[in-house]
């Protein structure tokens, strides 16, 4: 194990799981409850926003009532002990990295606290409900507010900081991703040209597992945390 300097940290809903969140594509994941086309679409929201809104309300409350498990807080840990920029680029839509004290956290998928107007682009954060009857606090239009949440076809977030980073990062880790839904999927390939060292922590193998120097398979709870303890040791 080498001394790292600026290290690329890619969360999926796996690092949530031990916290009780669901993920999408497990037995009985996100995906096999609900139509994605319905809920994380833009067509499926013009089709029936009030639907888009009750789904990500509950997932809210949901979120709410969880706490963050040992692998955020063992990169709380790295954050805090070890001698290197340490960035924290998450799939997730729930802040449990945040709860869990984790700081430079770049939510490429949106957040679940946050709704945005369609009519001017104000971002609201609230952990309430956000409905076909919410008025916009900023240009005060009612229903015109989608949740923060990117949908399939749109753009990701904090892009510009991701591609920077995937370019002088020395050390990428994946955390509970498929590795199966671009771009996301494809920054260990970017990181891996850049000359990064590539991890990756998963139940089992994943879509472009070919691409990670190192697999550790297991829950990232137990597995995460004793990887930390290697890195802080040097
Ligand atoms: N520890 C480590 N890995 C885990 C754990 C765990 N306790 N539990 C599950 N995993 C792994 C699974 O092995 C799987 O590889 O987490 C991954 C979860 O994969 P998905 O359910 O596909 O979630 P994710 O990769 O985050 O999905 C990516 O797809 O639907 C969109 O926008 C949504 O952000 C999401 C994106």
């Amino acid at each position: 194990m080498k001394q790292y300097h600026r290290i690329f940290i890619l969360t999926g809903a796996g690092i949530s799981a031990e916290s009780g969140l669901a993920t999408f594509r497990s037995a009985n994941g996100l995906w096999n409850n609900h139509k994605v086309e319905d809920v994380a679409s833009i067509e499926g929201f013009e089709r029936n926003p009030a639907l888009v809104h009750d789904f990500y309300n509950d997932l809210k409350k949901e979120v709410q009532g969880v706490e963050p498990n040992a692998a955020h807080l063992a990169i709380t840990k790295l954050q805090q002990n070890y001698d290197a920029e340490v960035n924290v680029i998450t799939q997730n839509v729930d802040t449990l990295h945040e709860k869990a004290g984790n700081q430079n956290v770049y939510h490429i998928h949106g957040q679940i606290n946050q709704a945005v107007c369609l009519n001017c682009g104000h971002v609201l954060e609230t952990w309430g409900d956000v409905d076909t009857e919410t008025v916009c606090p900023h240009c005060q239009v009612m229903g015109m507010m989608k949740p923060n949440i990117v949908f399939f076809g749109e753009n990701l977030l904090c892009m510009d900081t991701v591609e920077r980073l995937l370019r002088q990062s020395d050390l990428f880790i994946s955390i509970g991703t498929s590795g199966v839904v671009y771009p996301a999927a494809g920054f260990v390939q970017t990181a891996k040209y850049y000359g990064a060292d590539t991890v990756e922590f998963t139940l089992e193998p994943t879509a472009n597992n070919f691409l990670f120097d190192k697999h550790i398979y297991g829950k990232a709870g137990e597995m995460l945390p004793q990887f930390v303890e290697e890195l802080l040791a040097i």
